[in-house]
């Protein structure tokens, strides 16, 4: 298949550019799109044919369910039962890089939610997701743009290295502000399940809902045959080629270890910006300031692919913290890493 790439640089004067990639999506094709998370591969989510084509695209298992992205947060309406604690979370944090999981209706075919009774429901804010699912009039099944197993991709250049010609449309627009996947929560009445955690935070969610429980796959790896909450949490992402080992400590010990481990080691090391004046220059991707936890958020899934592109043995990170957008970061690489943490205390 031949790949279109564009670059939407100004939605008002490329209006014709996203009308004919809504046309493509009406009529069963594939268009990756940027959002403020991550970019998206995006179907028609009322169409099985479309949601069969998106996970042969991926390569991704077909009873991991999709995320139906729409325009606006009443549009749920026609696809899930919503209720006031849906309505009390839409007016705090949509449009924006928020998932409510809800039931569904029969509209919506369970080859999109991967045989499940419930549905994700997605509102993005990046403004070419927007007026694309204003043209499209329909809701826009779409999961991460990475090829499975892959980081999610944060720009278009990351897009087409996993999905270069197998999918109709790449629109590129600009680097993800983000840098990680929505937060996930699923709704039971007024009780919130957080399934993934995103850039709207545990402590945001408790502004908002009084009940919020942190499910323990965000955290913790599953028992052998143990159910997930969300079919997502069992799989191994965000993986790099060569196994990434995470390193809890002080600060002293970590830099002293990554040190030794550059003169004994074939090694990449995700690293702070603090550390670069200590560490050789060779495999090393700072991924920000030590406090920063948004620029770590934008930059962790370029610097997971730049270490997945060298020969190195083993790749080294921090262990994230557990608070604010930490947590976010913590989910993903305590699976990029296998749960593999190393304590140097
Ligand atoms: O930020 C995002 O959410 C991005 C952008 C493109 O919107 N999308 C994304 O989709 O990350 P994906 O497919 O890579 O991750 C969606 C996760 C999966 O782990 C899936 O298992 C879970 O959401 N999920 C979807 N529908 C579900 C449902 N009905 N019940 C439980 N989990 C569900
Ligand atoms: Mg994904």
């Amino acid at each position: 298949m031949q790949t279109e790439h564009l670059n939407i640089t100004d939605i008002q004067s490329q209006e014709s550019d996203l009308r004919r990639a809504a046309a493509i999506l009406q009529n069963g094709g594939l268009v990756v799109f940027p959002t403020e998370t991550v970019y998206g591969l995006g179907g028609n989510g009322l169409d099985a044919a479309a949601a069969q084509k998106i996970y042969a695209a991926k390569g991704r298992p077909s009873d991991n369910p999709l995320i139906l992205h729409i325009a606006k947060p009443e549009d749920a309406e026609h696809y899930a039962i919503t209720n006031d604690t849906y309505y009390r979370l839409a007016n705090a944090f949509m449009p924006g890089p928020l998932t409510v999981i809800l039931p569904k209706r029969d509209c919506v075919p369970t080859a999109t939610t991967g045989g499940l009774d419930t549905v994700a429901i997605r509102c993005p804010s990046h403004p070419v997701a927007h007026r694309l699912m204003e043209l499209t009039e329909c809701p826009i099944a779409a999961p991460s743009a990475n090829l499975s197993g892959k980081p999610s991709p944060t720009c278009a250049a990351h897009v087409a290295q996993d999905m270069d010609g197998r999918v109709d449309m790449i629109l590129d627009g600009g680097s993800s502000e983000i840098g990680l996947e929505s937060t996930i929560v699923k709704l039971d009445g007024d009780h919130l399940t957080l399934l993934r955690p995103g850039g709207i935070t545990y402590d945001a969610l408790c502004m908002v809902c009084e009940h919020v429980t942190v499910a323990d796959a965000v955290t913790h790896q599953l028992a052998e045959g143990e159910r997930p909450l969300s079919p997502g949490m069992k799989y191994r992402h965000y993986a790099p080629n060569a196994p990434v080992i995470l390193l809890k400590g002080s600060d002293e010990r970590v830099l002293r270890f990554l040190r030794f481990a550059q003169e004994e080691e074939n090694c990449a090391i995700l690293c702070y910006d603090e550390e670069l004046p200590y560490l050789q220059d060779r495999y090393l991707f700072p991924i920000g300031e030590r406090e920063d936890l948004e620029t770590q958020a934008r930059l962790l899934f370029s610097a997971l692919r730049c270490a997945d592109r060298t020969d190195a043995d083993v790749v080294y990170a921090h262990l994230p913290p557990m608070e604010g957008l930490g947590l976010a970061l913590y989910n993903r690489m305590i699976r990029a890493a296998a749960h593999t943490v190393k304590n140097l205390d």
